[in-house]
């Protein structure tokens, strides 16, 4: 058989309007009947904006910063990705955490109207992140070319419209950083920026710690800030996404851990585009006042 066969790039199909890959719509009713134990972590993103990053943090933390003890499984094993289904004998998000006994952490990049109910009924607890546009955007095109279970990405130029029209797949970003954002108060959501992380890590890992009801000493946080740095993650294999086989991500395309920084866009968007895209994200975010930074 040829390397590669049995990989295709899946289509996707709009569920309640939003575009996802068709496991996952096909699989839908199971995914928004799921319920959560109420002492279930949801750890909610777009794409691409530090959940990998995210998860590490909130791992380390239950495990005091025993880094062996955060080696024991690759990341979506330690933490299931609620609604990916591939086809079968990989395992499904769902089949996962039917395996594993709570507190759990749950991975999602459904939009907030999508996740299922049972986590506001159970009040899980929920940790959203958030990265800006221009950064989210280029690293979802280096990973839509290396995941090879995502569709075509295309030129960069189509890129920036698909991103901007909300056709990639779990829809537009706009919406999605703007549904959480309502709902934070009313749903006691923590809402962080990747762009905080990275200014100024330690504060953000205690944002998380105290979030959790957690406490671990400064020397334990501190190697919580070293043992997540992208560097660290780069090279750990159980978070660098190297079990996942190279006819899913081709990580000679792109790696997974790919640049880790903010600011990244400057890189990628000519003039023109950042011009044209700065004028429709005033459109698409003239309802809502959320301080994303660019540049740090
Ligand atoms: P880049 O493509 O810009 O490098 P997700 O985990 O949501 O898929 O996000 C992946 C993005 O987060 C990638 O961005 C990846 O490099 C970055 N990332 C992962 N771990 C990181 C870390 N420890 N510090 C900074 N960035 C990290």
């Amino acid at each position: 058989e040829k390397a590669g066969a049995s990989i295709t790039r899946f289509p996707l199909i709009p569920v309640k309007g939003i575009p996802l890959m068709n496991h996952i719509a096909n699989n839908w009713d199971s995914i928004w009947a799921f319920c959560p134990d109420p002492s279930d972590i949801l750890i909610a993103t777009y794409p691409k904006a530090g959940t990998t990053w995210t998860q590490e943090i909130i791992d380390l933390l239950h495990h005091n910063g025993d880094s062996e003890a955060c080696k024991r499984a690759p990341t979506p094993v330690r933490s299931p990705f609620l609604e990916i289904c591939s086809p079968p004998p990989v395992p499904s998000g769902l089949d996962l955490l039917k395996k594993m006994d709570p507190p759990r952490m749950i991975k999602t990049h459904l939009p907030f109207q999508l996740v299922p109910p049972g986590f506001w009924e159970n009040k899980c607890k929920t940790i959203y992140v958030a990265r800006n546009a221009k950064d989210n955007l280029v690293s979802y095109f280096y990973f839509d070319c290396m995941n090879l279970t995502q569709p075509e990405p295309g030129p960069w130029e189509g890129y920036i419209h698909k991103f901007m029209q909300g056709t990639l797949p779990w829809g537009s970003w706009y919406d999605h950083v703007k549904g959480y954002w309502m709902e934070r108060e009313k749903r006691n959501i923590l809402y962080i920026f990747y762009e905080d992380m990275k200014e100024n890590p330690r504060r953000e890992v205690e944002r998380i710690m105290r979030y959790l009801d957690l406490s671990v000493s400064d020397e334990v946080i501190n190697r919580i800030v070293e043992l997540t740095s992208f560097k660290k993650m780069k090279e750990n294999p159980m978070a660098n996404y190297s079990c996942v086989p190279p006819v899913v991500f081709d990580q000679s395309i792109s790696a997974f851990m790919r640049k880790g920084e903010v600011g990244d866009w400057t890189n990628h968007f000519t003039p023109e585009q950042s011009k044209m895209f700065d004028e429709d994200y005033e459109r698409q975010m003239k309802d809502v006042n959320i301080p994303f930074r660019t540049l740090i």
